[in-house]
């Protein structure tokens, strides 16, 4: 496999990264997981636009000049001979001497390769189950950070107890999202999802979706919602760029619609791939 070194391609084997890369030692860096359908990009100029932002909060001294990274990736998927999956890349503030502090002169490392990403239509047409769990996570959710640790211990917790995701909460009254996902109700025909602040990743899924669902004049509130309201919800669903929208059947022990995923669910996943024709998100 060849992968993207900063600005060669390079043989996966020969892509050697320093054991003082901060990346490496502080998770000092941020990502992207960008899809690939049928030899086209999805929504990458905002997971672009995205990157740049996690780059700016996090004070990464990394300029993306989308035109230049966007044709290397172009060569990366089509040398790879990739007709469907995705790229996972990610920015560190890269190597120096183990401190915490900034190094003064910051040398970012990017590193971009393909990922055999696979639609997940087994869990799109049956759901999946999640369980709850206390948000541990630090309050800059916001910034798609390397640092997934309280995210990893979640989603194995979720794993280990026969669910596939877990659906993280502050406190009673405060649901955030999933540990790889963002979470939307539906209530009375109403979509219900987190506002984009610190407490969440603003996923380009998620606003994909709200996109959608102006389009199909599905009604929708940005609103912060509880445990109870996820419970009692008439349909329950998680989005991301791997999962695009898998709807959820049970919350702990409480079956959500019926068992089944609910109409307003199908209804954006069969118009997922619709009305596409800007290219940015609004
Ligand atoms: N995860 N929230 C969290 C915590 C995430 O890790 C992700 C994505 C999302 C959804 O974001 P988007 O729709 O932009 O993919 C929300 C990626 C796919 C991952 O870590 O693999």
């Amino acid at each position: 496999m060849l992968v993207l070194k900063n600005e060669t391609l390079i043989n996966r084997n020969d892509a050697v990264i320093d054991i003082e890369d901060r990346g490496y030692q502080f998770g000092d860096g941020v990502y992207e997981v960008i899809r690939y359908y049928d030899g086209e990009w999805f929504l990458l100029d905002d997971h672009l636009e995205r990157l740049q932002y996690s780059l700016d909060e996090a004070e990464i001294d990394y300029n993306v000049q989308e035109e230049k990274l966007k044709a290397r990736l172009h060569d990366l998927m089509e040398q790879n001979q990739v007709q469907d999956g995705g790229v996972y890349l990610q920015v560190t503030r890269g190597f120096a001497p183990r401190n915490h502090p900034y190094p003064e002169h910051q040398q970012p490392t990017l590193i971009a390769y393909p990922l055999n990403l696979k639609r997940p239509t087994h869990d799109q047409t049956h759901g999946i189950h999640t369980i709850t769990a206390e948000d541990f996570r630090w309050l800059r959710c916001d910034i798609k950070s390397l640092n997934l640790l309280g995210n990893v211990m979640t989603k194995q917790k979720a794993i280990d107890t026969g669910a596939s995701e877990a659906i993280f909460y502050r406190d009673e009254s405060h649901v955030t999202e999933g540990s790889s996902t963002n979470v939307f109700i539906v209530k009375n025909g109403e979509l219900i999802t987190h506002p984009a602040d610190h407490y969440i990743l603003n996923g380009i899924t998620r606003r994909h979706l709200l996109y959608l669902a102006e389009r199909l004049d599905i009604p929708y509130r940005i609103e912060v919602f509880g445990l109870d309201a996820l419970k009692n919800a008439d349909e329950v669903f998680v989005s991301s760029t791997s999962a695009e929208i898998k709807p959820v059947i049970s919350v702990d022990d409480q079956i959500i619609s019926n068992g089944e995923p609910g109409p307003i669910t199908n209804t954006l996943l069969k118009n997922y791939f619709d009305h596409l024709s800007v290219t940015k998100l609004p």
